[in-house]
Formats: C-alpha cells, sequence, structure tokens
C-alpha cells in the first residue's frame, strides 16, 4: 500500500501571475502588459449607421457609430461573460470556436471569452484570440487573455476549467493530485473572489470529479451546486457503444447514466438506458457483453484512444463539454436525463456526501440542475457504484490538505488505474 502525506499548498501558481492579455473591443488603455484589438460595439442596430475607429495614443481602438450613439439590439440577450483554462490546449481549440458560433449559447446570445493560460503559452494564446478574431464570429464581443485566474475571472458567469498537467513518467498518483489540486484550489479561490455569485464551473482537467472539490471546496461563496465533472464523455461513449451494438442510431439511445467518478471505474448504467425507448436489456440480449464488453469499453475508452492516437481525447471532450453546457441551458426532454458530477449532498442513492460524484441530472434549461431521484439501482451497479465511491473517497483523502479537511493520507492502492488514459 502507497502511503503519502501531502505538502500543504504552495503560494505560488503553476499558472503564472503576469497580467498579459488581449482584449477585443475595449476601451482600456494601452499598457505593455495589454494589446487591444477591434470589434465594433454591441449595440449597433440601426441599419445605416457606419463603425469607424477611433485611435488615440493612450487610448486602445474603440469602435463608434458616427452618429455617436449605441443602440439596444434589441433580439439580443445580454453579454455574459465565460473563462476558459488551458485556453491554448487541443481541447480548447475545439471549444473555443463552438463556442463563438454560438453553437452553445444560442444565435442571440452574445458572449465575451475571458482565456487563461500560463505564462508559457501566452503567445499561444495570442495565436488562438487572432483565430478568433479572423472568424469574424458576430456573438464574440470581446476576448482577453490572461495568466492570472484572479484577472481572468472578473465577473465570469461560466468557468470551463480544461488547463491541468497530465501524468508524467515515473509520478505517483498521489503527486498528480497535488499538483493539479493545486491548479484548482487556486482557481477555487479566485472564481470565490472575482466571479459572478451564481457562477457554473465545468471541470474538465483530470481527475476532474476530486479537482471539482478541491474547487469547490475552495470557492465557499459560491453554491456547491453550480460546480459539474465533465462525465459527458463517458455518456456520450456509452451511448455510441450501445447504439453500434444494436444497429441503431444514437439518438434512439436515451436515459444514459454514467455513475461515479471518470475513471476506470465509473458505471455505465445499462440497467436504466433505453434505446428506442425500451429497457436496453430487452434490445441487447447478450448480457455477458453488457455486463463485461460494454462497460469496460466505455471504462478504458479513452486510454485506447491514447494508444491510438498518442495523446488524449480532444475534439470529443470538446463536443461532450458542449453537450454538457446546453443540457443545462435548454430544457430536457421529458423522461430523458443526462450524466453530469455532482456534489453528493442531498442525494437520494446512498452515496457519501462530500463528493463530486456522476448521477442523472434533468434541467429546466435555467442553468441549474435536479437529480433524477428514481432510478433503479440493483446488485450489479450498486456493488460497482460503490466501487467507484471507494475510490473518490480515497482521492478525497489524498487532497484533504487542499480541501481544508486535515492531513492528507494517501493510500490509493497501486492495482486501480485513476484516469482512463491510464490503463
Ligand atoms: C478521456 O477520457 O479521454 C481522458 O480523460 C483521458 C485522459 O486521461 O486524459
Amino acid at each position: 500500500m502507497a502511503m503519502a502525506e501531502l505538502s500543504t499548498p504552495k503560494t505560488t501558481s503553476p499558472f503564472l501571475n503576469s497580467s498579459s492579455r488581449l482584449r477585443l473591443s475595449s476601451k482600456l488603455h494601452l499598457s505593455n502588459h495589454f494589446r487591444h484589438l477591434l470589434l465594433p460595439p454591441l449595440h449597433t442596430t440601426t441599419p445605416n449607421s457606419k463603425i469607424s475607429c477611433s485611435v488615440s495614443q493612450n487610448q486602445a481602438p474603440v469602435a463608434v457609430q458616427e452618429n455617436g450613439l449605441e443602440e439596444e439590439t434589441r433580439s439580443w440577450k445580454k453579454l455574459i461573460n465565460i473563462a476558459v483554462s488551458g485556453a491554448a490546449g487541443m481541447i480548447s481549440n475545439h471549444l473555443l470556436f463552438k463556442l463563438a458560433s454560438g453553437e452553445v449559447f444560442g444565435p442571440d446570445q452574445p458572449i465575451a471569452l475571458k482565456l487563461l493560460g500560463s505564462e508559457r503559452s501566452i503567445q499561444a494564446l495570442e495565436g488562438v484570440a487572432m483565430e478568433l478574431e479572423d472568424s469574424l464570429f458576430p456573438l464574440l464581443r470581446e476576448v482577453d487573455i490572461g495568466t492570472d485566474p484572479n484577472e481572468v475571472f472578473q465577473d465570469v458567469e461560466w468557468a470551463i476549467l480544461i488547463g491541468a498537467k497530465p501524468r508524467g513518467p515515473g509520478m505517483e498518483r498521489a503527486d498528480l493530485l497535488d499538483i493539479n489540486g493545486q491548479i484548482f484550489a487556486e482557481q477555487g479561490k479566485a472564481l470565490n473572489k472575482a466571479a459572478s455569485p451564481n457562477v457554473k464551473v465545468l471541470v474538465v482537467g483530470n481527475p476532474c470529479n476530486t479537482n471539482a472539490l478541491i474547487c469547490l471546496k475552495n470557492a465557499p461563496n459560491i453554491p456547491a451546486k453550480n460546480f459539474h465533472a465533465l462525465t459527458r464523455l463517458d455518456e456520450n461513449r456509452a451511448k455510441c457503444q450501445l447504439a453500434l451494438k444494436a444497429g441503431v442510431f444514437y439518438d434512439k439511445v436515451s436515459n444514459m447514466t454514467i455513475w461515479g467518478n471518470h475513471s476506470t471505474t465509473q458505471v455505465p448504467d445499462f440497467l436504466n438506458a433505453r434505446i428506442n425507448g425500451l429497457p436496453v436489456k430487452e434490445v441487447i440480449t447478450d448480457h455477458k457483453w453488457l455486463e463485461e464488453g460494454f462497460t469496460e469499453s466505455v471504462q478504458k475508452r479513452g486510454g485506447l484512444l491514447i494508444q491510438k492516437w498518442g495523446r488524449s481525447s480532444a475534439a470529443s471532450t470538446a463536443v461532450s463539454i458542449v453537450d454538457a453546457i446546453k443540457s443545462l441551458v435548454t430544457p430536457t426532454p421529458e423522461g430523458d436525463w443526462f450524466s453530469t458530477g455532482v456534489y453528493t449532498d442531498g442525494n437520494p442513492y446512498g452515496i457519501e456526501e462530500g463528493l463530486v460524484f456522476s448521477m442523472p441530472c434533468r434541467s429546466k434549461g435555467d442553468g441549474d440542475y435536479e437529480l433524477v431521484k428514481d432510478v433503479e439501482i440493483d446488485d450489479y451497479l450498486r456493488q460497482r457504484i460503490a466501487k467507484s465511491e471507494a475510490e473518490l473517497l480515497a482521492e478525497k483523502r489524498c487532497v484533504a490538505h487542499l480541501t481544508g479537511e486535515g492531513i492528507a493520507y494517501c493510500d490509493l492502492g497501486p492495482v486501480d488505474t485513476m484516469l482512463p488514459g491510464e490503463v
């Protein structure tokens, strides 16, 4: 049994604290640390009004209308601020363009993107911002880049936290939990201080359940309910496998729950999932495949993909982030649900409180969700859910120094892998 007592969080973060940022459509003053690019102002509806550029030495380019008026765009909603960490990475490279296109929040929702990266990635971030600019997305009103979460998270309504370190050669799992946990502790504190009080936070960086837990514990002013760990990728993978086996199109698979951790202990629930409205077990009669082949293929899909690609999933992860957010901002179809890793307090399934655990949820489309409370759990599911729960409890003990719950005690054990990529 490997055991480690972990250090207290360092005050310096792997995310650097320069205030470099690129900003579009800004009225801020230019300085060495800021670069400003131009977008037209948000409110321009008079068909014949012209946009021109007004630049002075001390001022960023500011778009103004010739008549000097800014009019309300009646058909557009109020601008929302969205933070994305790890913004120069592969997942973000797919995600940001989907966000900017309106695919996620809708064609009437203007957005500002706040991109968080490390000092090392700042040039790449500028490149990302330039590509966003060159894409001429009408809904994208502003792009900021920066390395200090306290600045980047200012007033954000959504935070998509992707940036995390992958496990390096010879690195203990406990070390990975500690290194990434420190990033998420710092970001939790920054969200607590700077973000909109009802910010919705989606943690993607692995180990995402425990990172989400660390983040929420460091953000006591934000409702714990607002934090999610991304298990939608696992849900999508499970739906794909069932659809392929049943010979139906993906959209015929519904009510797909992923229980537990985004790891190889996750439980894709074929007992309650449906194909064409029928229980999966009625449509797929090879129950041995369901219990073994199907379950393992979903649990280990991330690892297999790494073997093939030589790197982690990126495009499908971005798609699943889109799906996860859309599930919160659009009403869940009648009778269906979706999976997301959420705080377990008050759950009706007897899962230990104080964890971030993937469960079935529904939304009215207001950004919030409720747990689906009446899903059947048989002995097969119960045993496997308990294993994932035990794994998360062990991870939680490893990061007690980051959640304010005392001294960390790490007994993860040598056998189980922690991430789908680590098989
Ligand atoms: C995935 O599920 O594809 C990733 O979480 C794998 C990984 O370990 O990066």
